[in-house]
Parts: structure tokens; C-alpha cells; sequence
């Protein structure tokens, strides 16, 4: 294995961010330095991320968050072998903002640059935190994207299920917003439901029991609205109740949802994971990532649905599952370890991918 230590820069939505990462000739991997700037103040007022807002912050902060990023892993440019940046899917302008900057490095240090797809880096993060080896399936449940994938190696994947309409963190922060709580709606969401009762509403739980493996949620969210219409003025307790009983269809939903999901794996990968095996540990795993993943009651719930399904469950640090150039700069060494060439630099960046 060659030593191999990565620069990588993550400007996709509204979290401006740069690291280092680095594997060692024995395989080891570390990270050096991990900076993280949330444009969270910025977009608040607004109930959600401003695009224009988003380009402009991460344009003042990048460079001094580099800087920051290379000084706190104590190295210098010259010494990382290359620069990872995102390039897509995301918000066009910080893509922009990124990989424009990400390139201008790579030409004036000589380095080679690769241009990361972030979903990629979600759902290789569990190999830099926990060594999983492939095949494993990833459930991305973020602001942004609601996606199963099935990794089969790097660069190499297959989306098994994505949303028809809302992703999950935006039906909580829709939810959020109907309910007059603060953004961002999910841990608002959370908190409240904890002195909610669960069964006061009953929601709809969207495409559960159809085989193919989509979610949606807007649907639910229409049913929070008019809950919360019909027993308008609000108090504590209904808002408490509406949210506790909204969490209960989504975690019912996802609960239907993956168990497909891992059903089909099992099928699928019946030779590389034996269902004799599990005593030897060799158990296939689920992994998840994206902010929804903070989610206690949803973390329960999927824990529990691995459990009975001899799936090892993966959540990685909350830090690492939300958006961070860690798992940029992971992602750009995985390729640059496969052997896969750098991109060129005139590679464009992708608002859809
Ligand atoms: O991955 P993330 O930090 O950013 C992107 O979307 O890229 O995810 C943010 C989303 C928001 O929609 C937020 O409401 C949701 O994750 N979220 C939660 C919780 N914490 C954050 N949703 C449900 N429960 C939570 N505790
Ligand atoms: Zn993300």
C-alpha cells in the first residue's frame, strides 16, 4: 500500500469545510486535520440554505479554512500527494467556489486533483471509521438526498432506493416550519416529540409494503398540515403530540423501507454472507449517514431492524456523517489507491449527478 495523504475541500451546500487525510505503507489511515465552518447562522432567518447567501460565505472563508486545515495536520502543501474536491451534486455556486479553488492548487502545487462526487464520500466514510469492506449498503438520509445504495467498491455503486419527492431532513424541516419551531426542523422535531403521544395522529405511511424500495414524504408533510389546520391555535402539547406521532410514520416507513432493503441484500450476496456465518462475524453491514442520522428514535429503530436481520449497524461519528471534506479527501485517496487517474482540470462541476 503506498502512503498516501490527501487535501480535501467540501463547499456543496452550507457547510464550508477542508482536511487531511492521510493512509499509511501499513494501511492505517488517519485524520489530521478536520475544519468545519457551518453557514447555519447565515440561512437560519430564511427557514432554510440561500443559495446566493451560501456561494458568498463560502468564498470568504475558504482559503483561511485551508490554511487552517494544512497548519492544524502540520504539514504544508508541498506534502500532500493530492487535492480531493467536490465537485457535485450540489449547489452550483459552491461547487463552483470549491473546485475553482481546488484546481488553482492543484496547477500551482503540481498536484494531481480528483473531482469527488459527495455522495461518494458519504458512503465511503465507514471505511476510513470502521475498515467495512464491500459490498455494504448505505442509507443517506440528509437535508438533500433520501438514498439506498448498494456499495459494491469504490466507484462503484447502485441506487437501490431514492426519494420520489421530498428528502427525509426536508419533510422534518417542512414539518418544523408548519409548526412555527426553529430551523433546522429535525432536532427541533426530536426534542418536542419526546413529550408527545405517538398514536394521537395517525399519518400516512408512504409506499410501505410496495416492493420496490423508493421512500416519499411529501405526502406525510400534507398530512401535518392539515392535523395542524384542523386544530389550530396550537398549544405545546398538540405540537408535542403532532411531532412524536410524525416521527412514528417515518420511522415506521424507513422501518418497511430498509428491512426490503436488507432482505434483498441477503438475497443478493447469500454467497458472500452465508447466513451460517454470523458466529464468525462475518455479518453484512448497513450503514448511515447524513444529518437525519442524529436521530435517536430513527437510530433505534434501524439498530433494532439490523438486529433482527443479523446486519451490523454503522453510524459513523455525527461529525463524519454530516457534511465534512474528511470524507472528500477519503474518497479522492480510496480512487487515487485504486489507481484510478486524477481528473483534468478543466472537469466542470455538477449541480445533479
Ligand atoms: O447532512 P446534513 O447536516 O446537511 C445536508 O443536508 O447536506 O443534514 C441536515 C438535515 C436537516 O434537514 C436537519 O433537519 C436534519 O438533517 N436533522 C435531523 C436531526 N438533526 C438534523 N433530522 C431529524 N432528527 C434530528 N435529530
Ligand atoms: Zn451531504
Amino acid at each position: 500500500v503506498p502512503f498516501l495523504r490527501i487535501l480535501g475541500i467540501e463547499t456543496s451546500c452550507d457547510e464550508t469545510a477542508a482536511a487531511v487525510v492521510e493512509r499509511d505503507a501499513e494501511g492505517h489511515s488517519k485524520v489530521l486535520s478536520d475544519v468545519v465552518l457551518s453557514q447555519l447562522d447565515e440561512h437560519s432567518a430564511y427557514g432554510g440554505v440561500v443559495p446566493e447567501i451560501a456561494a458568498r460565505a463560502h468564498v470568504e472563508a475558504l482559503d483561511e479554512l485551508i490554511e487552517e486545515a494544512l497548519q492544524r495536520a502540520n504539514v504544508s502543501l508541498n506534502e500532500v500527494d493530492a487535492i480531493a474536491a467536490t465537485s457535485g451534486p450540489g449547489l452550483i455556486g459552491g461547487l463552483l467556489v470549491g473546485l475553482m479553488t481546488g484546481k488553482a492548487i492543484a496547477r500551482a502545487a503540481g498536484k494531481p486533483l480528483y473531482a469527488v462526487n459527495h455522495l461518494e464520500g458519504h458512503a465511503l466514510t465507514a471505511r476510513l471509521t470502521d475498515g467495512l469492506s464491500f459490498p455494504y449498503l448505505m442509507l443517506l438520509v440528509s437535508g438533500g438526498h433520501t438514498q439506498l445504495i448498494l456499495v459494491r467498491g469504490v466507484g462503484d455503486y447502485q441506487r437501490w432506493g431514492t426519494t420520489i419527492d421530498d428528502a427525509l431532513g426536508e419533510a422534518f424541516d417542512k414539518t418544523a416550519k408548519l409548526l412555527g419551531l426553529p430551523y433546522p426542523g429535525g432536532p427541533a422535531v426530536e426534542r418536542m416529540a419526546r413529550d408527545g403521544n405517538a398514536d394521537r395522529f395517525a399519518f400516512p405511511r408512504p409506499l410501505v409494503g410496495e416492493a420496490r424500495l423508493d421512500f416519499s414524504f411529501s405526502g406525510l408533510k400534507t398530512a401535518v398540515r392539515q392535523a395542524a389546520q384542523d386544530i389550530a391555535p396550537l398549544s405545546d402539547q398538540d405540537v408535542a403530540d403532532i411531532c412524536a406521532s410524525f416521527q412514528k410514520a417515518v420511522s415506521r416507513t424507513l422501518k418497511d423501507r430498509i428491512g426490503r432493503g436488507l432482505q434483498r441484500f441477503k438475497t443478493e450476496f447469500a454467497a458472500t454472507f452465508p447466513a451460517a456465518a454470523p458466529a464468525t462475524g462475518e455479518k453484512p453491514a448497513l450503514v448511515v449517514a447524513g444529518g437525519v442520522a442524529a436521530n435517536l428514535e430513527l437510530r433505534g429503530t434501524l439498530q433494532t431492524l439490523c438486529d433482527k436481520n443479523g446486519f451490523r449497524f454503522i453510524a459513523p461519528p455525527l461529525h463524519l456523517c454530516t457534511d465534512n471534506a474528511v470524507m472528500i479527501a477519503w474518497a479522492g485517496l480510496e480512487r487515487m489507491a485504486t489507481g484510478a487517474a486524477p481528473d483534468p482540470l478543466d472537469v466542470q462541476p455538477r449541480s445533479r449527478w
